[in-house]
């Protein structure tokens, strides 16, 4: 994604995003619950998984995964993994089953993670960041069981 989307409108959007996740009562957006997020020996953020009821598409899945993010210098270390198999669990003990992500198609490296734990690519849309359209592709996981495992 281009530097000036990243630093320009989208910064300013996903502030506003985050202050409504963090900040929404009963935890989240739907009552979901509030983002994981991972934390380092150091007590440190290095991780988060942000995720609520399936945005604006076609698609009904029981919930999304909006943003999954691993500090660079613990990539490799399990902790995506372990992030989204936490958010698996949470909502699976709200009796949920299916979980939708789309991730830019260009992002090679999360692509072979979401093929790695299991995803399966159903749908590809182009998307509008901050006024600039990037084509994604959407992973389905039909049953979240798949990511305890
Ligand atoms: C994608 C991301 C969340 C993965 O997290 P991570 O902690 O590095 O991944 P893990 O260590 O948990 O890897 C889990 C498995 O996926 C595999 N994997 C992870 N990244 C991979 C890659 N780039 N290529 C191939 N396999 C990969 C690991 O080898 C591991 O397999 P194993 O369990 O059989 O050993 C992390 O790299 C990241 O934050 N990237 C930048 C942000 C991003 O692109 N987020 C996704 C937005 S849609």
């Amino acid at each position: 994604m281009p530097d000036s989307v990243l630093d320009g409108p989208l910064l300013e959007d996903h502030r506003v995003l985050w202050r409504r996740m963090l900040g929404a009562r009963g935890g989240g957006f739907g009552d979901m619950g509030f983002p994981w997020l991972a934390v380092g020996p150091t007590g440190k953020v290095i991780g988060f998984s942000a995720f609520g009821p399936v945005r604006g598409s076609s698609w009904e899945h029981d919930a999304e995964i909006y943003a999954l993010y691993v500090d660079t210098d613990w990539r490799g270390h399990g902790i995506g993994r372990a992030l989204v198999r936490q958010t698996a669990q949470g909502l699976m003990a709200q009796h949920r089953r299916s979980l939708l992500l789309w991730a830019l198609e260009g992002n090679s490296k999360a692509r072979a993670f979401y093929d790695r734990i299991g995803g399966k690519v159903i749908d590809r849309e182009a998307h509008c960041f901050g006024g600039v359209w990037l084509p994604e592709v959407a992973y389905e996981w039909r049953d979240m069981a798949l990511l305890l495992e």
